[in-house]
């Protein structure tokens, strides 16, 4: 049975003080209770803040992005260990806002992965196809092309540190989720390459979010699919009255 992980994407929002509100709405909201795995990723500037109230409570610590490299003259750059150093366990990889606005590419994704898993950090992997992909029955083909690349290298006992998150570029930040069964049949199709490329137990193990306009409304429709092991949340999780039902959704 795989456990299921809802995690919070606040993208380039909150300031210090209201990460902080946000934090602990969410650490007493939950009270403890672990039956769903919860990561907070802010941004940057807040990872410290974010770390001091998650500390000694179930929810862990995540960051957006990160370099390739643990140091070197990568002016503006944060590295992995640099991650681990404020108390962070998990890393964004592949976001589609970074494919699509910040020009990265399935080689640089799969070289940040590898130095992640390196560092020691755990994974979020996104993917995911465009309206004009779906529109153009290009999704399979288009995932497949961003497994390949973003994964490779990668054998089973890295991918056990890792999760993914399939976000359809469509339905992120637009209010137009995908439905319960488009997810479904994305994750499926997903898990099944796993299957075939790192064997079966790997595949069965892996946790595989859904992510794009979940909201405390859709999310126990998606998030009971039997292939939706959890969701990766941007909007609904600034703030904590929308995203402590999503997490309940999963329990
Ligand atoms: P959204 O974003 O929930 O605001 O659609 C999801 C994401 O980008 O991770």
């Amino acid at each position: 049975m795989r456990k299921k992980f809802v995690a919070g994407n606040w993208k380039m929002f909150t300031d210090r003080a209201g990460a902080k509100k946000l934090a602990e709405a969410v650490v007493a909201g939950l009270a403890g209770d672990n039956r769903v795995e919860v990561a907070l990723c802010p941004p940057f500037t807040n990872l410290e803040t974010v770390a001091a109230v998650l500390r000694g409570t179930p929810v862990a610590l995540g960051a957006q992005n990160c370099h390739f490299e643990n140091e070197g003259a990568f002016t503006g750059e944060i590295s992995p260990l640099m991650l681990l150093d404020l108390g962070c366990s998990h890393v964004i990889l592949g976001h589609s806002e970074r494919r699509h606005k910040m020009g990265e590419g399935d080689a640089l994704i799969n070289k940040k992965v590898h130095a992640a898993l390196a560092a020691g950090l755990k994974v979020i992997l996104c993917l995911g196809e465009t309206l004009e992909d779906r529109q153009g029955n290009q999704t399979g083909l288009v995932l497949k092309k961003q497994l390949e690349g973003s994964l490779a290298g990668l054998d089973e006992a890295k991918l056990e540190r890792m999760v993914l998150a399939y976000e359809p570029v469509w339905a992120i930040g637009t209010g137009h989720n995908a439905t319960p069964q488009q997810a479904q049949e994305a994750h499926a199709f997903l898990r099944g390459w796993i299957a075939q490329t790192h064997g079966k137990p790997a595949a069965d193990a892996l946790r595989i979010q859904y992510g794009g306009s979940v909201k405390a409304d859709n999310a126990e429709s998606l998030l009971k699919q039997p292939d939706v092991d959890g969701g990766l949340i941007g909007g609904a999780s600034l703030k904590a009255d929308q995203f402590l039902p999503i997490v309940r959704a999963g329990i």
